[in-house]
């Protein structure tokens, strides 16, 4: 009867959701049809390329068939998440058999990566367009239109689309990203992201503002500030010279209304502040969540990773997220079989996931990419059947962590923000607390719509979700 809405492993989390426009199509000869995998950044991005297009002159589509142009906004953090593409791709084959006018475009992260060798790889691409150059799509639309190749995969330093507003894609009307960096300058031994997505660079505050502004003003009651590491976030105002860190924007987001929920992805254990930690105990309306990637719990492969952290000081920070905010949610990221992983620290990763008392993970076995300082340095040498035992460990000891948090929240009342209908049932809501987690209940015959606040008394529990009743 209840949903479990929380996956405790989802290697699709970056690799293999998508998603087609649900915007009301304009009516317009030329449509687009857009499809994004990967992580948030990337479901993101595709409002932007939503808005350009529309800008310039297209409908958009949720029906492949009636497309002019197919977008695939990929993703290559894995090896996997490449293969979903190149599947797809075949798949698209047969629909530009019956319409050898249809484009076909590659955008994103393997776009980047892969770059024209995409175009000798997939013969039926005609499009290739990195992160930092879809103000450019329209042009190599026409230059495609007349039967040329056209590809710009050339990476910015400056480019944040922050003028661009976005248009929402597969809104729920309530909860909304918003982009508030690009690019990632950590070199994390094993990551791809910063060669498909560049230097990091902040967006200008006031334009972050205004687009959370008018979310609000529009019905949205909860925003997601987005970026690869968003703790070094940084903006100096170019004519008052006035400089806006995270803490600063976390608190600036969060004044705009205290019926706005404020929250954000992803901190990188090393950036994370005081000053963070005590503007969000300051404000109720900035969620009680962190998501705090470990990788590793062992030393010794946090170093060959390139993480800048230990273990021990990876446990002080859970330590005194825990100390200043008791009430707070921490999730993680956890990478499996690692370069030179031996069983010793395998056992310190369950470790530290034990002492961390994680809500939620997300699960991941090695997966070597080229170019990456891993894929240069070390040998991908612990032998697959390996990772796979060792993350089945890891997503047991989660499920097990995931359930044990669920049970202390037994008897508890939480405000819960109603997204919409309970999957499973229409005469249940189903809403989220401050700690991200999902919690769903019976309707009651309440005038209660998508969008309410409503004080939710919890008195049972599965490992992915609360099941309460409405306090009246
Ligand atoms: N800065 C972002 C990283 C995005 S990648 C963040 O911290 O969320 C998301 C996760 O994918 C990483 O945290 C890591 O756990 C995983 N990942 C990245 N590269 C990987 C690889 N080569 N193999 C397996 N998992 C990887
Ligand atoms: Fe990749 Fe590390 Fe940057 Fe995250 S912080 S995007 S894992 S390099
Ligand atoms: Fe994937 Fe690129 Fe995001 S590699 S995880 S889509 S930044």
């Amino acid at each position: 009867m209840f949903e479990i809405e929380q996956k405790v492993i989802d290697e699709s989390r970056q690799g293999e959701a998508y998603q087609g426009i649900e915007e009301a199509s304009q009516s317009s000869d030329k449509r687009f049809y857009i499809e994004s995998y990967g992580c948030q950044m990337n479901f993101s991005d595709s409002e932007i390329i939503a808005s350009i297009l529309q800008t310039s002159g297209f409908g958009s589509t949720k029906d492949v068939d009636q497309a002019s142009l197919i977008l695939l906004n990929t993703c290559s953090i894995r090896e996997k998440a490449e293969q979903t593409i190149r599947k797809r791709l075949t798949e698209f084959k047969k629909i530009k058999k019956n319409n050898p006018a249809l484009l076909i475009g590659v955008l994103g992260c393997m776009a980047e990566r892969l770059k024209s060798k995409l175009l000798e790889e997939e013969k039926l691409v005609d499009i290739v367009v990195g992160p930092d150059a879809y103000r450019t799509l329209p042009q190599l639309i026409e230059e495609a239109e007349t039967g040329t190749k056209a590809v710009n995969v050339l990476l910015s330093r400056e480019e944040t689309y922050a003028d661009i507003s976005p248009v929402r894609i597969n809104s729920n009307g309530i909860t909304a990203f918003v982009s508030i960096m690009r690019g990632c300058n950590n070199m994390c031994a094993f990551c791809v992201v910063p060669f498909t997505r560049g230097r990091e660079r902040s967006r200008d505050n006031s334009s972050i503002l205004d687009e959370c502004r008018d979310l609000y003003e529009r019905g949205f009651k909860e925003v997601t500030l987005l970026g690869q590491n968003v703790d070094s976030y940084y903006w100096v105002d170019p004519i008052t010279n006035h400089a806006v860190d995270f803490a600063m924007l976390l608190e600036q987001v969060a004044y705009i209304s205290p019926q706005l929920r404020v929250r954000f992805s992803t901190s990188h254990p090393k950036d994370i502040t005081e000053s963070v930690l005590q503007t969000m105990k300051k404000y109720e309306n900035i969620c009680k969540y962190i998501h705090l990637p470990l990788q590793s719990g062992s030393t010794r492969i946090l170093q060959l990773m390139n993480r800048t952290y230990t273990r021990e000081w990876y446990l002080a920070k859970v330590k005194r997220i825990r100390e200043v905010m008791p009430e707070c949610a921490i999730s993680s990221d956890i990478i499996a079989g690692f370069c030179t992983e031996d069983d010793n620290d395998h056992l310190d990763t369950l470790d530290v996931m034990r002492n961390s008392k994680y809500e939620y993970s997300y699960m991941f076995m090695y997966s070597e990419r080229p170019g990456t300082l891993a894929a240069k340095r070390y040998q991908d040498d612990v032998p697959m059947e390996l990772k796979q035992k060792r993350l089945e460990e890891i997503v047991a000891l989660q499920n097990h962590l995931s359930l044990e948090s669920n049970k202390l929240d037994l008897g508890k009342k939480f405000e819960v923000l109603i997204e919409g209908n309970s999957k499973k049932s229409n005469q249940h809501w189903m809403g989220r607390n401050s700690q991200n987690k999902v919690v769903v209940f019976e309707k009651n015959g309440t005038t209660l719509k998508p969008g309410d606040y409503v004080t939710v008394d919890v008195y049972d529990c599965t490992q992915g979700t609360l099941i309460g009743n409405i306090v009246s």
